[in-house]
């Protein structure tokens, strides 16, 4: 397919088919991702691919993690506050979301239930944790957001959806817990994927993009 209309048919897909993609198909796809480039190839990406029991045990931890009332403690300077015309289209986003749902602005339990969805991985039969090194920083989260967005395109041309979720980076501790990764191993984020559920309301949601009147300058 082209790229092209991978981009255009291409959206944050939050609803999941109970259908798990075959070990080959995952290898294939991932072995294409490590086609990413990155600063001086040093492919900081350690992808976690969690799915079935693990993902299970996985859900259950951050499902504890939320009700104990734990605040989030990413590994990473992560939590940015929006301003200005970035506050306005964060806001766009969240009202996409939640008209789709027919949640409305103040009800702020159904929000949070929505939100919670995040760590019950949407009910996607597979997800993928971007981690590196905690030392590289901003360095490394470059690669690996180039990294997650060349998984993400792979992932469209083999008729698979997703969602990156920088929720998935908000609790890393249980994360370092299941998968037994080392204390100087951080989680960035995280993308939960399969196959669309096209029934799911939820996934009826679209967001809007500014000209690139707003976004592109040429200097000739
Ligand atoms: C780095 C990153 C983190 C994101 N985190 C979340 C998240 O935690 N939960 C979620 O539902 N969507 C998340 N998204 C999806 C965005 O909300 C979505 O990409 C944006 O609203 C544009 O919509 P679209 O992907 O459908 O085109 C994230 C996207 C990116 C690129």
């Amino acid at each position: 397919m082209l790229i092209e209309s991978i981009l255009k048919q291409r959206y944050s897909t939050r609803a999941f088919l109970d259908k798990p993609v075959p070990k080959e198909t995952l290898k294939q796809i991932f072995a294409s991702a490590q086609l990413a480039p990155s600063n001086c190839n040093v492919q900081p990406w350690q992808a976690c691919v969690v799915s079935g029991e693990t993902k299970d045990i996985l859900k259950q931890k951050f499902m504890e993690t939320l009700m104990s009332g734990a605040t989030p403690n990413p590994d990473f300077n992560w939590y940015a506050k929006y301003n200005g015309i970035h506050r306005e289209r964060q806001f766009g986003s969240a009202n996409a979301l939640y008209s789709t749902l027919g949640i409305a602005r103040d009800d702020k339990k159904a929000r949070q239930m929505a939100m919670v969805r995040n760590w019950q991985f949407f009910d996607a039969p597979h997800a993928v944790f971007f981690t590196m090194d905690k030392y590289l920083d901003i360095m490394g989260a470059v690669d690996l957001g180039i990294y997650a967005q060349t998984l993400s395109l792979i992932l469209s041309e083999h008729g698979l959806s997703s969602c990156m979720q920088g929720a998935l980076g908000q609790f890393p501790d249980p994360v370092r817990e299941v998968l037994n990764l080392p204390q100087d191993r951080g989680i960035l984020f995280g993308m939960s994927f399969g196959y669309a559920d096209d029934d799911a309301l939820i996934n009826k949601t679209r967001t809007e993009r500014e000209s690139i009147d707003n976004a592109v300058a040429f200097f000739d």
